[in-house]
């Protein structure tokens, strides 16, 4: 794989180590440290992964200093423009963009599959009518496992795609069937003659009393988000999937587990935390005061929709998302909406700021998304679960990528001890 190598010193034996630099088909080479432990007796140190790479992956490249997203070679611009979300799922998950027939047919397989068992339709009266969604997505996903005893054997290729056919044809239904229940709605079957974004549109708004028609701005807008959330390479939900995977767990708890850590606001449960941010914001007026509060290390208050781990520039799906808002507001007569306004100046106060330029931190996905949400009448709670079904082909891909791997080994990291050192049992009464 390399004849690169470097060479590190240890300053007490004065011993040169030899450590292999592996080269990618792009972006930076990494140093393989794996048998440091075993010749050398160090551990490397690197909390938050800043600069480790977890595995090898041929799914998703970004490249944070240019903004640049590839989803297997493609950049995310020109799949936004001219694919649809099944076809990018194709793409994620084999490789290789489908030939017409294999569209189909892949399309067909989701559409079987949108249906779930009756019994897990019951498993939503156990919930409160105000649990967060997200924990009933969780839950329920995770219950999926108890669902396909005979059919969920990781080893079997043919198996690992029934899973990922089932999962990414379900979730929808049972994002659904959260919403119906926050309502107290009844729950509404899929139908197999629409599109997946049209299909989760009727899902979530008909009623039974009534007939339903799908707009398809709404539809087509929806489809343009799922596919720039669809994947991201090893962000915390995926590494999430990807370690509880590499246990050989049943992969519908590996997703759940995928979706637990999705909900948190530093990651996907940023899109609900920026509307509930500029609603505490409230007015252009209050901006800088929001900013300074922002700036402040003493104040937890931090600008939820900016910054990025991996992007120090503009991430490009916000760059879409940004004119996609206002093409999508005007369509849906909606484009006075004064969050969009709140956000936009926001941004423009903020890019202009030293604290913000410095740090380079832009505007991410979750900046705009959250605002073409709540125009096609997605109520906020329901936001990251949104984002939860676009990212299950991603989990999904690098699932399949990890278990098909004859390499893959189960994920277990060390630590630096800092605890206390060995020391001998006091008796209760001597204490
Ligand atoms: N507002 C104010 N200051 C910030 C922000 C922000 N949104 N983001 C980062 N900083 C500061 C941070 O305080 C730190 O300052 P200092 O160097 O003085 O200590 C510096 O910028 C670097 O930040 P960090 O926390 O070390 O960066 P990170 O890579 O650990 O965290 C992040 C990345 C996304 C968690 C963080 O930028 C953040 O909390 N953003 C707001 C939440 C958000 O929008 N999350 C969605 C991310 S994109 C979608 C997804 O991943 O699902």
């Amino acid at each position: 794989m390399t004849d690169k190598h470097f060479k590190l010193v240890n300053p007490e034996t004065d011993k040169s180590v030899d450590i292999p630099l592996h080269e990618g088909s792009v972006g930076p080479a990494v140093l393989d440290i794996a048998s440091l432990y075993k010749e050398h007796g160090v551990f490397t140190y690197d909390p938050g992964f800043g600069a480790t790479a977890s595995c090898k992956s041929s799914i998703t490249y970004i490249d944070g200093e240019q903004g640049i997203l590839l989803y297997r070679g493609y950049p995310v611009e020109q799949l936004a423009e001219k694919s649809s979300f099944i076809e990018v799922s194709y793409l994620l998950l084999h490789g290789e963009l489908p030939t017409k027939e294999q569209l189909q047919r892949f399309n067909q397989q989701i559409v079987y599959h949108t249906m779930i068992n009756e019994s897990l339709l019951r498993f939503f009266h156990g919930f409160h009518y105000d649990a967060h969604p997200m924990a009933m997505l969780s839950s329920v996903v995770s219950s999926l496992s108890a669902f396909y005893h005979g059919s969920t054997n990781i080893h079997e290729p043919e198996d690992r795609d029934l899973f990922a056919t089932r999962i990414i044809a379900k979730i929808p239904t049972i994002a659904a069937a959260a919403y119906k229940h926050s309502i107290g709605q009844p729950f509404i079957y899929p139908r197999n003659d629409l599109g997946y974004c049209e299909n989760l549109l009727r899902m979530f708004f008909a009623v039974p009393a009534e007939e339903y028609e799908v707009d398809p701005v709404a539809a087509e807008a929806l489809d343009l988000l799922f596919i720039l959330h669809a994947d991201h390479e090893q962000n915390a939900s995926t590494s999430t999937v990807r370690l509880a995977g590499s246990a050989g767990t049943n992969p519908y708890a590996a997703i759940a587990a995928g979706i637990a850590t999705l909900w948190g606001p530093a990651h996907g449960g940023a899109n609900e935390a920026v509307l509930k941010m500029l609603d505490e914001i409230g007015s252009v007026e209050n901006i800088d005061k929001y900013i300074a509060k922002a700036k402040d290390r003493n104040d937890p208050f931090r600008l939820m929709g900016f910054g990025h781990r991996v992007y120090k520039n503009y991430d490009p799906r916000a760059k879409i998302i940004r004119e996609m808002c206002h093409k999508v507001l005007k369509k849906l007569g909606k484009e006075d909406d004064p969050q969009l306004e709140l956000a936009m100046r926001l941004e423009e106060i903020a890019l202009k700021d030293e604290y913000f330029v410095e740090k380079k931190l832009y505007p991410n996905v979750d900046f705009y998304s959250g605002i073409i949400y709540k125009a096609l009448g997605i109520p906020v709670s329901m936001f990251t679960v949104m984002f939860a079904i676009a990212r299950t082909v991603g989990w999904v891909a690098h699932w399949q990528e990890m278990i098909s791997d004859p390499a893959t080994r189960i994920g277990r990291p060390r630590q630096l001890y800092t605890g206390a050192t060995r020391r001998d049992y006091v008796d209760l009464d001597k204490r």
